[in-house]
């Protein structure tokens, strides 16, 4: 997608510099800046940091990190391997990329695998791309009939209102994103669509991340807080909800951001429909019960306590928002059980969140 103009992806090997470069999201949305990875440390840490973040990249940075560690001269791919599968729990990108890269690369002779690896890595950041452009199609006619429905009933109507939570967008994936692309899509078609941004608590995805690439798509969007969302639906302001997904199990429970879950039960409650738009790579068909069997990062306290902005002086400066006498928790994602997804829209097509619609999917890519 675009920044002032420009087309960028969050990540791509750089040849002249001979490095991995990326976009560093911890300095959005005041600073655009890009960092070049050069080692398996800097992989690690950016993916950690969230320099990087959002399950599918998370995944294609993992795969990038082998490349590097190969390359700066280390040879056991179970330590590798090791190294980067331990950097975030949750997206289960992370481990489907390694297990993917690592087989590939185990049955390649030493001499040519640090090339093998770099090509292995820009496929899966090529493949990513043109997973999301798909679930962007797809998500884009459920988005075209709400709206041709909402037209029907209301030929006053001005703009169809979408609610989104975090940032699933092109800055969590390496093109497009999962929960915006349809939205991205429908906007190309003329839509006219209005989204209702979760500020997306403690690290603010939804407030940093999501409204700056809406602005540089000049999409209609407004920043709410995170509570904001159940009355808006009782009052008739959300015609449907799309967020992403870090993993979902084969009976269709999704992980996402924490609050996800909240935002859900709002949605059943007031009969607004609740999509999860998907890459393959995030469903964990190993999995049954998300809520008992998935793992939840807990990230550190001091995101809870503090928040990061501009002071008066325009500087990016930390702030402490709370004593810090207090206990603080921070989990990091809930899940919301499958029974109120209302849909899973996937590079594949759009699926019934269910035991038997995904097994018809599983069995599609050969994984059962
Ligand atoms: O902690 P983050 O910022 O990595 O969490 C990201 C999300 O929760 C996204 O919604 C999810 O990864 C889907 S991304 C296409």
């Amino acid at each position: 997608m675009r920044v002032d103009g420009q087309a960028y992806r969050t990540i791509a090997f750089d040849a002249q510099e001979q490095c991995v470069r990326i976009i560093d999201q911890t300095r959005l949305p005041h600073h655009f800046e890009t960092l070049a990875l050069t080692s398996l440390d800097q992989a690690c840490h950016a993916i950690t940091s969230m320099q990087v973040r959002g399950a599918p990249l998370i995944g294609v940075t993992a795969a990038f990190g082998v490349y590097l560690a190969l390359r700066g001269g280390e040879h056991s791919l179970a330590l590798i391997y090791e190294r980067l599968l331990a950097t975030r729990p949750t997206a289960v990108n992370l481990r489907w990329a390694l297990e993917r890269v690592t087989a590939q690369l185990e049955a390649t002779p030493q001499s040519e695998r640090v090339a093998v690896a770099l090509e292995l890595a820009q496929r899966l950041a090529d493949e990513d791309t043109e997973a999301c452009s798909a679930i962007g199609d797809h998500g884009c006619v459920l988005l075209e009939q709400a709206w041709q429905a909402k037209l029907a009933l209301d030929p006053d109507a001005h703009c169809l209102n979408i609610l989104t939570h975090c940032n699933a967008g092109w800055l969590a994936t390496v093109d497009w994103g999962t929960a915006l692309a349809p939205i991205y899509k429908a906007h190309a078609k003329g839509i006219p669509v209005h989204i209702w941004v979760d500020e997306t608590r403690p690290r603010n995805q939804g407030a940093f991340l999501t409204a700056w690439e809406l602005q540089q798509e000049g999409i209609a969007h407004t920043v709410i807080v995170d509570n904001a969302g159940g009355h808006l639906m009782q009052h008739g302001e959300v015609d449907l909800c799309i967020v992403g997904s870090d993993r979902t199990t084969a009976n269709g429970d999704v992980c996402n951001k924490i609050g996800t879950y909240l935002k859900a039960l709002a949605a059943f409650d007031n009969g607004v429909p609740f999509y999860v738009a998907l890459p393959v790579s995030t469903f964990d068909f190993t999995l049954a019960d998300g809520v008992r069997e998935i793992p939840i990062e807990q990230r550190h306290g001091e995101e809870v306590s503090h928040m990061q902005g501009l002071n008066a002086q325009g500087e990016l400066t930390r702030v402490q928002v709370m004593t810090s006498h207090s206990a603080v928790n921070n989990f990091g994602f809930d899940v919301t059980p499958a029974r109120l997804v209302s849909a899973l829209i996937t590079e594949r097509g759009v699926y019934s969140a269910s035991r038997e619609s995904l097994q018809e999917l599983a069995s599609a890519q050969g994984l059962s």
